[in-house]
């Protein structure tokens, strides 16, 4: 069996196939490691059948979606997954193919209502259900602590002993445990009564992972993350870096017009010289009254070189075929000591127009 564990911060995913056919699982893609997913799939020789979710994750964006796509893969999740990118789904006690290897699915609710653990012959990738030394967190949507209870006392905890344990998360750089082990030595699993488990998980009190209602909404619908959406922008179009702008603006030789697109306070607060102002919301409406000319050297830009790039992206896509985005932002000019110049309208404005 071929078996790689991908680390990315504290997120587990697993690459698992079978040599002698060269089929292949993806479990728990994170997005940022898709590169590594399809590098590591050609590495090892495999042919990627599945890419499977444990459960919906909260803390960090999957690349399930993505990947499937990519790879030609069926997505599998467990039936009450809310992603309706979902090819597959499964639910306690079916097995899934990859070649020779079976990987049977056990429902595990309680991190989720979703969480599923796949189990081996000598292994199981626990999800969330069970980590090494703690268990997933019960307090977030569709948690259950008496589920989890369920889950791990009735459920996992009656595998094999020397069952070894592959979680999705560990933040302390161990790659595995076994069943035996946790019970002996995890901290959450020593109260085996249910109610007293239930006392212990809703006292716990964390924190609420970054980026919680952003991985959800991803990850239960497939859209896109905000960096998903800057870095889609970003292959569209070319950039122009602060000194290269500011050489040409100062030469006069370059008919290029920088178009400020932050709000106005920004812009009459200081902006580069020469510089035009749409704010972003308003710039598909505005913008063929500002710049009639299709051709014109527009260079996109706002405070830290983010939105100036969904900007310039959409410039491109309505024609304007020579827009450019500043690579960087005000933030960065203004570290750099080059100069901003403040609108007249601030100068001598009265407030109240
Ligand atoms: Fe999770």
């Amino acid at each position: 069996m071929v078996f790689e564990q991908i680390r990315s911060g504290g997120c587990l995913s697993y690459i698992l196939g079978c040599q002698e056919t060269c089929a292949g699982a993806v479990v728990d893609p994170a997005l940022e490691q898709i590169d590594r997913y399809l590098a590591l799939l050609a590495e090892r020789g495999l042919r990627a059948r599945y890419v499977i979710e444990t459960h919906t994750h909260a803390d960090h964006f999957s690349a399930a979606r993505e990947l499937g796509r990519q790879l030609g893969a069926r997505i599998v999740a467990h039936r009450r997954s809310a992603a309706p990118f979902v090819d597959l789904r499964v639910d306690d006690g079916e097995l899934l193919i990859v070649g020779q290897l079976r990987l049977r699915v056990m429902h595990t609710p309680g991190h989720t209502d979703d969480s599923v653990c796949l189990v081996l012959p000598d292994r199981v990738l626990t999800g969330d259900a069970l980590l090494i030394g703690g268990t997933g967190r019960t307090d977030l949507p569709t948690g259950n602590p008496e589920q989890l209870h369920a889950s791990l006392f009735d459920r996992l905890l009656r595998l094999d002993d020397a069952t070894l344990v592959f979680p999705a998360h560990d933040y302390k750089n161990r790659s595995s445990s076994t069943i035996g082990a946790e019970k002996a030595n995890n901290p959450r699993l020593q109260k085996s009564d249910r109610e007293a488990f239930v006392a212990l998980m809703r006292g716990l009190d964390m924190a609420m992972p970054d980026h919680l209602t952003e991985a959800l909404r991803t990850n239960r619908t497939g859209g896109k993350t905000v960096k998903q959406l800057i870095g889609d922008a970003a292959r569209e179009v070319p950039f122009m870096g602060m000194d290269e702008v500011r050489r040409r603006i100062e030469s006069g030789a370059e008919e290029i017009v920088p178009l400020d697109v932050r709000e106005r306070d920004a812009f009459e607060a200081g902006h580069i010289r020469g510089a035009r102002h749409i704010p972003r919301g308003q710039l598909e409406l505005r913008v063929d009254k500002e710049f009639p000319d299709p051709t014109a050297r527009i260079l996109a830009y706002c405070q830290f070189g983010m939105i100036s790039t969904l900007a310039a992206a959409t410039l491109r896509t309505m024609g304007y075929t020579r827009a450019v985005a500043l690579d960087g932002g005000v933030d960065a000019w203004t570290k750099a000591g080059y100069p901003l110049e403040r609108s007249p309208a601030q100068a001598g404005r009265n407030p109240s127009q």
